[in-house]
């Protein structure tokens, strides 16, 4: 099955989002990634409402966040105001999984479950089937442009068998170092959508990447 690519925006020229959105409109990318940092849950702060707000309007795709914050539940009604489609939160950031993810849907958006590397597949036995997405890490969260870590394809199978012997319908995203030599290969093992920051910002032709990414 071909992936879902969903460009982040975390990669783009910051002095200059509109041209990158617009780039985005035009190109086959499914999806806007959104990655939120609070310099508390990562060791890193990237942007939020204010750039939420003034971007929203201008896209043309499905907008997919992902919290890299704690206490994500607090922000919930006003990601629902702004029309977002998937909104990720961390497994290590809940406290209470289920009650987010019952919000999350509650107001009408899709309910995505992130987890950090080191975090096992195994523990998303009892959740499973209440979450629309599985975001697997396979950077530690906080900075675009890092290494794939290999183990996350292992991951994916394990993830993907579980989704299979539940019956869960979670699509599985996964998030960092994620190029066209390492596309192939999660995909192989089962990611649905494929979230690329360095590998389609950093190149002459971000258009014609994510065309490529998509027929892998
Ligand atoms: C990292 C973010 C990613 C990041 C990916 O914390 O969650 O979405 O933008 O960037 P690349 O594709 O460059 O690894
Ligand atoms: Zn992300």
């Amino acid at each position: 099955m071909k992936p879902l690519i969903a460009p982040s925006l975390l990669s783009a020229n910051f002095a200059n989002l509109q041209a990158d959105i617009d780039m985005i409109n035009r190109s086959k990318a499914d999806w806007l990634h959104l990655d939120i940092m609070d310099g508390v849950f990562v060791p890193n702060i990237s942007f939020g409402f204010p750039v939420i707000e003034a971007i929203a309007p201008l896209t043309r795709k499905p907008l997919d966040v992902h919290l890299m914050i704690t206490q994500p539940e607090k922000f919930i009604s006003r990601l629902q105001d702004l029309g977002v489609y998937m909104v990720n939160v961390h497994y290590e950031a809940c406290l209470h999984l289920h009650r987010t993810l019952q919000e999350i849907k509650k107001a009408g958006m899709k309910a995505g479950i992130t987890l950090n590397p080191h975090t096992p597949v195994v523990l998303l036995e009892d959740i499973i089937t209440d979450a629309d997405m599985i975001l697997l890490m396979s950077v530690n969260p906080g900075f675009g442009g890092q290494r794939f870590i290999p183990q996350t394809t292992e991951k994916i199978a394990r993830l993907k068998e579980m989704i299979l012997r539940k019956n869960a319908t979670a699509l599985i995203e996964v998030d960092g170092g994620i190029n066209l030599e390492t596309a192939p290969l999660v995909v192989g093992a089962g990611a649905d959508i494929l979230v690329c920051g360095n590998s389609v910002f950093s190149v002459d032709n971000p258009e014609e990447t994510i065309a490529r990414l998509k027929e892998l």
